[in-house]
């Protein structure tokens, strides 16, 4: 059984993060889509939001399963035997932080593998944190995020 485990803050999810979600269900048994608690980013939506919005743009897929975690990413990837992180990679800029996670990982924990995967090009200037600003700017979200997302964001901003 290979399992991998696509952490992220998913504040919102993002066209970009479904896209690697479709990728990697096809290369993995299970894919756990797990959203950190990261308080300390403190996120827009709820963990609780986040993981409903999860739950109802890619949690129905037969091989995808939601989850949370909290603390060691390698941990929980052990916890859910899982022997592979996934991490989208857009551009150049997200290289650095990504090898310096990767290899912290890899320091932690030798038995997880990060593995990255590309999105498609149209999402590489694509970003939750972006999509937030545009939305409380007032911007049309809806070409980078499912439906229910621009609606979760209009709703934050609009009240
Ligand atoms: O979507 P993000 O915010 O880029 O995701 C970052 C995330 C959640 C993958 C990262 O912060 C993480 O792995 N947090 C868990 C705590 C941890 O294991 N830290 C050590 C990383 S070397």
């Amino acid at each position: 059984m290979k399992r991998a485990i696509y952490p992220g803050s998913f504040d919102p999810v993002t066209n970009g993060h479904l896209d690697v979600v479709e990728r990697a269900r096809k290369l993995f048994d299970e894919v756990i889509v797990a959203v950190a608690h990261n308080d300390e980013k403190q996120p827009l939506f709820s963990l609780k939001e986040r993981l409903n919005l999860l739950q109802q743009t890619v949690g129905k897929i037969d091989n995808v399963r939601i989850a949370q975690f909290d603390g060691l990413l390698v941990e929980f990837a052990l916890q859910q035997k899982a022997n592979a992180v996934l991490r989208g990679l857009r551009a150049v800029s997200d290289f650095e932080f990504e090898f310096q996670m990767a290899l912290m990982n890899r320091k932690l924990e030798g038995n997880v593998e990060t593995i990255f995967l590309m999105p498609k090009e149209e999402y590489t200037y694509l970003s939750s944190r972006l999509v937030k600003e545009i939305a409380r700017l007032g911007g049309d979200v809806s070409k980078f995020v499912p439906s229910l997302v621009a609606s979760a964001l209009g709703k934050k901003f609009k009240g």
